[in-house]
């Protein structure tokens, strides 16, 4: 579609950053969605959406851990595209680090893929910005709330939750950078830890699991709002207020 709006999507493969995807494509976007370890998912999402709207979906392939892939990935989008609408920072890893038994391996890597790669995306992909373009940080309500036996990934969704306020100064007025704070959405991908998710839906005042499609409407809001920057919105089925 010529003149569709372009998103890029990382961790776009599976679960919410496939939601993400799935519902900016039924919206008329054109995609850039990244992905690492799930070739066979993220082949089978960009082929059942090109089917459905030839030519509007790419593939690329980035471990975000390792900044010269990060890079890669910048300049390949910057290589297919002339100008990008949003991008959704969406990847990253949720691992347990309890303390007493964390490597700095470990450590490196939560920070890498959660906070230091959204940066240098924005950082490399700010000036192919559209203007009126925005940013969408995916944080999580442990950004703001401390999460035992998860410091590693709290502190960097912390970061996450700075980033995106001191990015929202950085690129005004041009680019707009907001983000979303989830709370227990979808299981844990590496569920590793059998009662926590049971404890989060028990201490949420709406006492179930979001689902993916609880985002659709922020993110759709995110895009339209051009009056907001620098903001985090909860939808954590009101695990902040307890
Ligand atoms: N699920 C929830 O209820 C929930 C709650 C609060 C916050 N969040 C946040 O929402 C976002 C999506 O959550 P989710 O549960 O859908 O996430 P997820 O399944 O745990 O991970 C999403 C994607 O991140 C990608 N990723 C991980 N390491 C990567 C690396 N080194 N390089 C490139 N990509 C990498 C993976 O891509 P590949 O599979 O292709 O490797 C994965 O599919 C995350 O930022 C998460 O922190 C989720």
């Amino acid at each position: 579609m010529t003149g569709a709006k372009v998103a890029l999507i990382t961790g776009a493969a599976k679960r919410l950053g496939r939601g993400i995807a799935e519902h900016l494509h039924r919206s008329g976007w054109q995609l850039a969605l990244g992905f690492s370890q799930s070739k066979t998912a993220a082949d089978t999402l960009a082929r059942n959406l090109n089917e459905t709207r030839p030519k509007s979906v790419r593939l690329f392939q980035a471990d975000l851990a390792q900044h010269s892939e990060v890079a890669q990935l910048v300049a390949d989008v910057t290589a297919e595209y002339d100008q990008l609408d949003l991008i959704v920072n969406n990847a990253a890893v949720f691992p347990s680090t309890p303390l007493g038994s964390t490597s700095p391996e470990q450590w490196d890597e939560i920070f890498s893929v959660n906070l230091k790669a959204p940066f240098m995306i924005c950082q490399g992909l700010a000036p192919i910005m559209a203007p009126y373009s925005s940013i969408i940080n995916i944080c999580d309500v442990f950004g703001a709330q401390p999460l035992a036996g998860h410091s590693a990934y709290s502190a960097s969704k912390a970061g996450l939750i700075m980033l995106t306020k001191s990015l929202a100064l950085e690129l005004a007025p041009q680019i707009r950078v907001n983000a979303i704070a989830p709370g227990a959405l979808l299981e844990p991908s590496g569920y590793e830890e059998a009662n926590l998710l049971t404890d989060l839906i028990n201490r949420a005042p709406l006492h179930r699991l979001g689902g993916t499609e609880c985002l659709d409407t922020i993110v759709t809001f995110l895009i339209q709002n051009r009056y907001m920057t620098g903001q985090v919105i909860p939808v954590d089925g009101g695990l902040l207020t307890t």
